[in-house]
């Protein structure tokens, strides 16, 4: 096995799964304006030190995706932030892409940029210690989109980027995401996905990437947040493993979803009933931003003092979602702590 494909399973191992801390700056001062918390570089590393140094880092959490900022930062004791992940037996990884830009001749679309210059960012990235990395390609549902453009192009640029971060011997996530913004149902989302994902696909296999050394980050299969059907866990498991199972080559080792817009405990629960049925040899787990972070953010924001409730607070999150990566997550466990 090679050096990243092991890296792939370390980070995915039995019971782990990803935090995604990658905000960038304009995103974690939206989220800190939103707890009332002014955003600055200092605000930004306390925070995100004091999940970092919580104790459900040790069995629940296998990789951190960083921002650029972050990675370079140290902690009030001195360790460098990859020094103080990898202490706890995570994997730190790193955001690589710089963002979305209007879609040239689609300009409802976007595209994610971030290529120029990406060689030499990566070679930086893995000196500070960083051993895989992301890039988010994102996709609007509606009558018209996404367009074939929008999928063609962003999956071009994911093969390319998965293929020089391969070179730089760190593991590429791979993460198209198709949003959950609208009024299409759950059948709309799946087709939609089922096409995106196929084109990544064609992509990465005609840019030689090795799936054995990728992580694919989708989103689940889910209605708009405006649509009128409701689906139930159970719909929603029996589609995105169907979708997955048909668009997803069986090398690729692991799949650690994006949270999307989902509450806390639905992005858990939804991940329990998916691993219930699972019947493929992904590992299916989490890779989860705002359904990791939310209520320790609040927790924090009101008393930045009080350390421990906030670490309190992110380790049962992350329990809870180890506990779903395996199928073992039940809603009493919630109140339980
Ligand atoms: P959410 O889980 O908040 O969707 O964030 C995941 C992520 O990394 C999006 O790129």
């Amino acid at each position: 096995m090679s050096e990243i494909e092991k890296i792939a399973k370390q980070i995915l191992a039995k019971g782990k799964g990803i935090l995604a801390a990658d905000e960038s700056t304009g995103t974690m001062t939206k989220r800190l304006s939103g707890v009332n918390i002014e955003s600055t570089p200092e605000s930004r590393l306390k925070f995100r030190e004091t999940l970092f140094s919580a104790e459900g880092m040790k069995n629940y959490i296998g990789g951190v995706i960083l921002y650029d900022e972050t990675i370079k930062q140290k902690t009030s004791s001195g360790k460098t932030i990859p020094e103080l992940i990898k202490s706890f037996g995570s994997v730190p990884g790193i955001k690589v892409d710089t963002g979305t830009k209007k879609l040239a001749e689609s300009p409802e679309e976007k595209i994610t940029e971030g290529l120029d210059g990406l060689e030499k960012r990566l070679v930086e990235y893995y000196k500070l210690g960083a051993r895989f990395t992301k890039w988010r390609a994102v996709y609007n549902i509606s009558d018209k989109f996404p367009s074939e453009l929008a999928i063609k192009s962003n999956a071009h640029a994911l093969a390319r980027y998965a293929a020089l971060v391969q070179e730089a011997k760190m593991v590429p996530i791979v993460e198209p995401e198709v949003l959950m913004d609208g009024e299409h149902n759950i059948k709309k989302c799946y087709e939609v996905t089922s096409v995106v994902l196929k084109e990544c696909y064609k992509m990465l296999k005609l840019h030689k990437v090795n799936l054995r050394g990728t992580i694919l980050k989708p989103n689940m299969i889910l209605p708009g947040n405006k649509s009128k059907d409701k689906s139930n866990t159970r719909e929603i498991a029996k589609m995105t493993l169907k979708c997955l199972k048909e668009n997803v080559p069986s090398e690729v080792p692991g799949i650690a979803f994006l949270s999307g817009g989902q509450t806390e405990v639905e992005a858990t629960e939804n991940l329990n009933e998916i691993n219930k049925i699972n019947d493929t040899n992904f590992a299916m787990s989490f890779s989860y931003g705002r359904a990791l972070q939310q209520s320790a953010l609040k927790n924090w924001a009101k008393n930045i003092g009080d350390i421990k409730k906030t670490q309190e607070i992110f380790n049962h999150r992350s329990k809870m979602n180890s506990l779903s990566s395996t199928s073992k997550w039940n809603k009493d466990l919630e109140k339980a702590s």
